[in-house]
């Protein structure tokens, strides 16, 4: 009877290690305007913060201020993001002009369940730090499976 039980807790621990990848994406908004909203590959309809179930690859977070940025974030700075299993996590900020973006607003993240590093940017001149380029660095980059990430905006 102990023994059957143990097992059935064992087969339960075992089971929720297993659990399906899923990856939290929120917001914190300090900016007293604007709606917080992202997008992905898997998903390209602007939505808030959410749990994204398997990966998250090619996410883009802006503040919608109802004027200047894009239903993707063009025209405003953006965090971009992608989430996977395989060690593979990444964040920047990006704020470059030749891709449409723009510093509206103090940006900027840390990753969440996991990692807590990131990026904030609160001027303009930050477009050569943390903005996405092959050349242009730093990324901040999170190895734990189910990481999230927490956008910041002012
Ligand atoms: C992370 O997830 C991958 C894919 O499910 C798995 O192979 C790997 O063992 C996990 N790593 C850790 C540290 O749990």
């Amino acid at each position: 009877m102990f023994a059957a039980s143990a097992l059935a807790v064992a087969a339960l621990a075992f089971a929720s290690t297993a659990a399906a990848e899923q990856h939290q994406v929120t917001f914190t908004n300090n900016c007293g305007y604007g709606t917080p909203l992202f997008l992905y590959q898997g998903n390209m309809s602007p939505q808030g913060a959410t749990t994204v179930q398997g990966q998250l690859n090619g996410g883009i977070a802006w503040l919608d201020n109802g004027a200047s940025c894009a239903t993707n974030g063009v025209g405003c700075g953006a965090v971009e993001f992608t989430f996977q299993n395989t060690g593979y996590s990444q964040a920047d900020i990006t704020l470059e002009p030749e891709g449409s973006h723009n510093y509206l607003y103090p940006i900027g993240f840390n990753f969440i369940n996991g990692c807590s590093n990131g990026l904030f940017c609160d001027n303009p001149n930050c477009i050569d730090q943390a903005s996405f380029s092959p050349t242009q660095v730093p990324l901040a980059d999170c190895q734990a499976n189910d990481s999230g990430i927490n956008v910041i905006f002012c």
